[in-house]
C-alpha cells in the first residue's frame, strides 16, 4: 500500500497555508463589497443532480466524475463544481421566495475530478465561484464578470486577458446548432471518436475539441455570433456597453465553448498571459445558464456566475512573481532561565495570549542561547527574557528584535507594554 496522498491531490503544508488563508480572506471581502454572501452545500450529492446540471453529454459527467454507490445502493458523487449544487440549494430552500433578488451567493471549497493530472490540473482542487440567481439584467453579467477580474487584479495580476462570447438563447442555440451538424456532417469520418459522438448530443462542444483543432473544418465552422436572434444580440450588446462603461477590457471570441452544457448567452473566460504560466492558460470560466433551476425542479430563474481555482490563481500569481504580503514573524517569544523563571513563562505566556498577542515559549528546556536561536527562526519581533534575577525584581526584559533595543518592563505592565509597542508597529 502506498502511503502517498492519491494521484492528483496535494497536502498544504504551513509553508503554503499562509498564502491561501490570505487569498481566501481576500476574496470574501470582495464577495463583501459586491454584497455576495456565502453559501456551503455538501461536498457529496446524488449523482442525478450533475446527470441532470453539468450534462449528460459532458466530460466532466461522462469521464471525470468520482461516482460511488453509499451503503443504502444510492448513487453519490463527489461535487465536480459548485454551479449545480448552489442551484439545488436555492430550489431545495426556496430561495426564490426571498425579498432581496437576485440572490447573490458565493463559495470556496474543494472539487473533485478525475482528470489527467499536470500543472493546474488536479483530481481534487479548491473553487472560488459566485452565482447570482434571480435576474436578467446584462448589468448583473457585468458584475460577475467585474468581481472575477479584480479578484485577479487585487491580488496584483497584471497579464490577464479577458475573453467573452454569446452562446444566444435557446432559439439562436437551436439554429446553430442545426448550422453545425450540417457543416461537421461531411466530414464525421475525419473526427475523432468522441466528436462523432459530441455532432449528435451537443454539436456545439465538437468546437472545443483538444484532437480536432486543426481539421480544416473547424476553421470555417459557422460562428454563434452570425446565428443569434435579435433578442440575444441584443442582449449581448448591453453586457459589452456595460463593460465598456466599467472601463473593463475584453476581447470576443465566438468560438469560445464551455465545457458544461447549462450555459446561454454569456459565456467568459480569464486568461494568463503571463510568461511561464504553462500549458494550461485558463484561469477561470463562467457564464449565463437560464434554464438550470428549472432543470432541477424549480421556477424559472436566470442565473449567471464564475469559477476559479486557487491552484490556477497561485500558478499565476509565480509566474508573475507576486509575493503576497503574508505576515510570518510571530509577535512575541518568551525565554525563561531557571525553574522559577520557566514557571513565570507559562503563566505570562498566556497572560499575553489572552490579550490578543501572538506568543510562543520553548518546550524543549533549551539553554539561554538556543531559546534566542528558535525566537529568531520564528521571526519574533520581541523576546520577553525572565530570569531569576529579573523575576526578583519583579520585571522582565523584553527585547526588540529589530532594533536590539532593551528594556526592563514591570512585570504587572508586560501585557500593556507589549500591546503597545506592537501597536506603535514596534
Ligand atoms: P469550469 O470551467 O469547469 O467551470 O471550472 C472553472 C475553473 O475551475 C477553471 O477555470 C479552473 O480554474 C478550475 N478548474 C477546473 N478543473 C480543474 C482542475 N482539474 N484542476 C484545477 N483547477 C480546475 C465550472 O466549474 C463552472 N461551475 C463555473 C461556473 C460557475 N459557471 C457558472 N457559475
Amino acid at each position: 500500500m502506498s502511503m502517498k496522498a492519491p494521484r492528483g491531490t496535494q497536502d498544504l503544508l504551513p509553508e503554503a497555508t499562509g498564502n491561501w488563508q490570505y487569498i481566501e480572506h481576500k476574496l470574501s471581502d470582495l464577495c463583501r463589497r459586491f454584497n455576495y454572501q456565502e453559501v456551503r452545500t455538501p461536498i457529496f450529492e446524488h449523482t442525478e443532480l450533475f446527470q441532470r446540471g453539468v450534462g449528460d453529454s459532458t466530460d466532466i459527467v461522462q469521464k471525470e466524475m468520482y461516482t460511488f454507490e453509499d451503503r443504502g445502493g444510492r448513487s453519490l458523487t463527489l461535487r465536480p463544481e459548485g454551479t449545480a449544487s448552489v442551484a439545488r440549494a436555492f430550489v431545495e430552500h426556496k430561495l426564490y421566495g426571498l425579498a432581496n433578488q437576485p440572490v447573490k451567493l458565493f463559495y470556496v471549497g474543494p472539487m473533485f475530478r478525475y482528470e489527467r493530472p499536470q500543472q493546474g490540473r488536479m483530481r481534487q482542487f479548491v473553487q472560488f465561484g459566485i452565482e447570482a440567481l434571480g435576474s436578467a439584467d446584462p448589468a448583473v453579467d457585468a458584475e460577475v464578470l467585474a468581481l472575477a477580474m479584480s479578484a485577479y487584479q487585487e491580488l496584483g495580476l497584471r497579464s490577464l486577458k479577458l475573453v467573452i462570447n454569446s452562446l444566444g438563447d435557446w432559439e439562436s442555440r437551436k439554429n446553430h446548432r442545426e448550422a453545425l451538424v450540417e457543416h461537421f456532417s461531411p466530414h464525421k469520418e475525419e473526427l475523432c471518436a468522441d466528436c462523432q459522438v459530441r455532432l449528435e448530443q451537443n454539436p456545439l462542444r465538437v468546437l472545443d475539441c483538444k484532437k480536432d483543432k486543426d481539421h480544416p473544418a473547424m476553421a470555417t465552422a459557422p460562428s454563434i455570433l452570425t446565428y443569434l436572434n435579435q433578442e440575444s444580440e441584443q442582449y449581448f450588446a448591453k453586457v459589452k456597453e456595460h463593460l465598456d462603461n466599467m472601463g473593463i477590457e475584453y476581447v470576443v471570441d465566438p468560438n469560445l465553448v464551455r465545457g458544461l452544457d447549462y450555459y446561454n448567452h454569456t459565456a467568459f473566460e480569464i486568461m494568463s498571459d503571463a510568461e511561464g504560466f504553462g500549458a494550461i492558460t485558463t484561469l477561470s470560466g463562467g457564464g449565463r445558464y437560464n434554464g438550470l433551476v428549472e432543470e432541477l425542479g424549480g421556477p424559472e430563474t436566470p442565473g449567471i456566475g464564475f469559477a476559479m481555482s486557487l491552484e490556477r490563481l497561485l500558478m499565476a500569481l509565480e509566474a508573475e512573481g507576486i509575493e503576497l504580503p503574508v505576515d510570518e514573524g510571530l509577535d512575541c517569544f518568551v525565554v525563561a532561565l531557571g525553574e522559577k523563571a520557566e514557571k513565570a513563562a507559562v503563566r505570562y505566556t498566556y497572560e499575553l495570549r489572552k490579550a490578543g498577542i501572538q506568543v510562543d515559549k520553548d518546550y524543549k528546556q533549551r539553554k539561554f542561547k538556543a531559546q534566542f536561536k528558535a525566537a529568531d527562526r520564528l521571526k519574533a519581533k520581541h523576546v520577553v527574557i525572565l530570569g531569576d534575577e529579573e523575576l526578583e525584581n519583579k520585571v522582565a526584559a523584553v527585547r526588540n528584535m529589530a532594533t536590539g533595543v532593551q528594556e526592563d518592563v514591570p512585570l504587572q505592565q508586560l501585557v500593556s507594554y507589549m500591546k503597545q509597542q506592537l501597536e506603535g508597529g514596534n
